[in-house]
Parts: C-alpha cells; structure tokens; sequence
C-alpha cells in the first residue's frame, strides 16, 4: 500500500536545518529555524540546565510513568510564570494546566478540547502566522480563518484592519494570538493595543488562544506576559500554549504546557480532565525529563536567577543584532527599508525579499532563510555580519 504514497517536499522550516548541515561551505550561515545561538554559532545547553539535569541524576529514583497530565509541579511552576504567582484568575481556581510534548503538542491537545467544546469550531490566525499553525490545527480538525495583521509594505502591524478583520469572526469563535515575538514578523502588539483587542473580543464573545512560544525573549518574562495575565484578568475564557524549548533551551526534550482558563473552577477542573483524555489518546503522556528540569530550576531561587541571567544574555544579545543587522544594511545597502528590524522582537524579522532573492542567497552564498524571508535574527554574528549584509546587498 505504501506505493500509493507520493514523497513530499521537506518541511519548509525543519527541512532548512538538514540543508544547511550538508552545505559544507566555510561562509553558511543558518537563518532558519527559530533556534538561538550563540556569537560562535552554538546552541548550548544553559549552566541552570546542565545544574537541574546534575541534580536530577542524583535523585531520580524511579522511571515509571507520571500521570497523564504530566509533572504537576511543573504545571504550578508554568502556570505561575505565564500568568503570575498572584493572578486572581489562579486565586480563583479557575486555570488548570497540563504538560504537553512541547508547544506543537501543546496546541494540538488545545485543539482536541476545543472541538469537544464547540464541535466545528473556528480558528482565526493572523496573517501570516507561524507556518506550522496551519497544518497543525487543520491536521486536528479545526476550521482556520485568518484576520490581517502585518502589513509588507511598512513593515509593521496593520492595527486597523485587524480590528476590522476580526468583525468577521462570530460569538464563540476562538482567536489565535501570539503572546509575544510575533512569528514569522517580530512584530508585537503593543499593552495599548493589546487591550483593544481584548475589548473586542469581550464585546463579541470570542475567546483567545494564546501561542506563547519565546517568553522572556522580548523584554522579561513578566513584561512578555501581559497579553495573557490582562486576557484572564478579563475575559471567562481563555486558552494559552507553552513552548520551553527557546527560553529553557530545551528544543529536543519537548517540553511545554496548555493552559485553560474557565469561567470557574469546577468548568476548570472538567477543562482538565478533557485535556488529560486528549492526551491519552494522543501519545498517553508527555515525556518528563525536560518537565523534570524546568521544575527544579522554577523552584529553585537560584537556579531560577542563573536562568533568568542566562535568558537575559540570550535576549540582550538578539536585541543588540537586530540594531547591527539593521545599521549594517542601511549602510550597505544605502536605503533605511530594513530599519524596522531594530525595532521589533524576538527571533524572527521579514525581510521583505523575494523568492529568488532567497534562493540566490542559499545557492550563491550559503545563507539560509525561511522563504517568507523569515530571517532568525539569533543566527547573525559579529563574525557573519559583513558577509550576511554584503550578500543580502548582492541580491537586491
Ligand atoms: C520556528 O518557527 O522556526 C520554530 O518554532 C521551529 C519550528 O518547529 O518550526
């Protein structure tokens, strides 16, 4: 049967890894792929890491499942850092969170309690949106809108239009947001904006659902989580996934959590126990080493201040980039047209190229970028900077 089978073309994303790894070029540089690294090109495992990890070695006494909904100190300690330690929300017992194989599992266990919820119910993502959402969501059987939300052509968010585009959206529909660093565009909407989204979505009777992906890697986590603690400061219901690959480092070990808000503690408590029935019929539970990790650094005081150290090196570092990346273009290129890069955050910025620009960039000189013109800012350094600009120059 499998002869019925047609191969597909790599992943647009993950598949850029494996290129790059076979160029054997000495000037490639890696732009794909949301993953950080350092000024030598590395993606280390963080000293708070390697720490919990030694910790957990020495007291780890058993290997036998954890339960379906995961590790359930590491769901406290996630809950808290999304939503804060005293949110009323959480004081109410109305948000309930189960560990999920990384923020991709996450979403799709979200999806699974969605449909049960509201059988047919529709997603609405902006345009664009991380490419993954798409495939993932639909994969689940949820129904995808899109709203606008970047405009190309100023390089920034088009406010009005989203506004306007989520009038379409009707009572009980579900709208996908990012809870910061915008993916594909870096472009975040700001706390004043952020509030006027939640007043519509108040007044039209939607619901939001929270991709939170790169906390801490625009300004802290407390700053980064504002869209989703005033969200379930007022708002019923909410749903919010997270992802500890990027800001804990933890890419492989998927590691990552679905958070529900209800409307009160028991609509909670029955919202979990759908989450952990998904589960189960997905992959049954989530691995526990990187939950294993995350909670002992969370509670931990001074692990937690080696990470939080170790993730503003990482953020303070991309910032940086992304205001050399920008200056060297204008300089290069004699235009300000990537100027918008020093202004937005996180991993990602489009750089507005065109299809064959990118494929020049990769064929003639060994630079890998997502074809939107997805460029992760983490894999500029100051040792690639000159090369990266002067190329991105050549093919304009
Ligand atoms: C990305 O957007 O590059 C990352 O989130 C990695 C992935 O899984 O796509």
């Amino acid at each position: 049967m499998f002869d019925r089978l047609k191969k597909l073309p790599d992943d647009p994303i993950l598949g850029l890894l494996r290129l790059y790894r076979e160029d054997d070029s000495p000037d490639k540089v890696d732009l794909g792929a949301g993953v950080y690294q350092n000024e030598q090109g590395q993606t280390e495992v963080l000293g708070a890491v390697k720490q919990a990890e030694q910790r957990l070695w020495d007291s780890q006494q058993t290997k036998v499942y954890e339960g379906l909904r995961g590790n359930a100190d590491f769901n406290t300690a996630m809950t808290r850092m999304m939503f804060g330690a005293d949110h009323p929300a959480l004081n109410d017992g109305r948000i309930v969170t189960v560990q999920t194989t990384g923020g991709s599992g996450g979403l799709h266990i979200a999806a699974g309690v969605l449909l049960r919820a509201s059988p047919g119910v529709k997603v609405w993502a902006s345009e664009p949106t991380w490419p993954n959402h798409q495939p993932l969501l639909s994969s689940a059987g949820i129904n995808i809108e899109t709203y606008p939300y970047y405009d190309a052509s100023s390089n920034a968010i088009e406010f009005d239009a989203m506004l306007e585009g989520l009038q379409r959206a009707e009572r009980g529909d579900v709208v996908l947001l990012h809870g910061c660093c915008h993916n594909p565009t870096g472009a975040d909407l700001s706390r004043e904006q952020w509030d006027r989204v939640i007043d519509l979505l108040e007044e039209r009777g939607l619901v939001p659902f929270i991709d939170v992906a790169y906390q801490g890697f625009a300004e802290g986590i407390d700053e980064d989580a504002y869209g989703i603690r005033a969200s379930a400061a007022r708002l019923p219901e909410l749903v919010v996934v997270s992802s500890c690959s990027k800001n804990f480092g933890l890419y492989r070990d998927r590691v990552g959590c679905t958070s529900i808000v209800a409307q009160s503690n028991e609509h909670a408590q029955t919202s979990v126990s759908h989450l952990a029935n998904v589960t189960r019929r997905v992959y049954s539970m989530p691995p526990a080493h990187g939950a294993e990790v995350v909670q002992i650094i969370l509670n931990d005081a001074e692990l937690t201040r080696l990470w939080l150290s170790e993730l503003g090196t990482m953020r303070d570092r991309v910032n940086n980039l992304r205001r050399q990346f920008a200056e060297m273009l204008a300089t290069k290129t004699g235009t300000d047209r990537f100027a918008f890069i020093a202004q937005q955050r996180g991993m990602f910025s489009l750089l507005g190229l065109d299809k064959a620009q990118i494929q020049r960039l990769r064929d003639e000189f060994h630079i890998y970028i997502v074809g939107s013109s997805r460029a992760n800012i983490a894999g500029v350094s100051e040792a690639n900077l000159d090369y990266l600009t002067d190329s991105i120059a050549a093919v304009l």
